[in-house]
């Protein structure tokens, strides 16, 4: 079983795209039982509320499907439960540790580190750019699956 957190700033745009995004490229390869994926945020900002409509909107057109979900804040139990914690951009990684103090296991890292273009993910809440994201997700995401498999 691998374990996959992801985590944004509030948790309701990024790190629930890459969640939806993950578990639906491995449903498509008949992967689903072999992975637990979750995703959280390191603010208390949007705690308790539902993925922004623009994530929603933009799984929903291109065939993604979208769990309806809470907001929930990153805690230091996460990074023992998980084997990888995925940030969208280097604050979340930097937000991260403030959580956890270390990094023994090399757990932490951005999503597009494992693409060969590493950078940060933007945040769709300040740009409105729900397209770009996704590609980025939808970049990184492949790039973790390769990587693992
Ligand atoms: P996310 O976007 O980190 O991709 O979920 C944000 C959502 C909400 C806020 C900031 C970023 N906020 O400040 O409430």
């Amino acid at each position: 079983m691998t374990k996959v957190l992801f985590v944004c700033l509030g948790n309701i745009c990024r790190s629930p795209m890459a969640e939806f995004v993950l578990k639906d490229m491995v449903r498509r390869r008949g992967l689903e039982e072999e992975f637990i994926i979750e995703s959280r945020g390191t603010s208390s900002e949007e705690i308790g509320n539902d993925v922004h409509y623009g994530t929603v909107r933009k799984l929903n057109s291109v065939g993604v499907p979208v769990e309806h979900r809470q907001a929930t804040k990153f805690t230091k139990r996460d990074y023992d439960e998980f084997d990888y914690i995925i940030g969208m951009e280097a604050r979340n990684v930097r937000d991260i540790m403030t959580f956890i103090d270390e990094d023994p296991d090399d757990k932490v890292c951005r999503l597009l580190d494992y693409s060969n273009n590493p950078r940060d993910i933007a945040d769709p809440w300040y740009t409105g750019n729900f397209d770009i994201t996704y590609q980025d997700v939808v970049e990184g995401c492949e790039a973790f699956l390769k990587s693992i498999t």
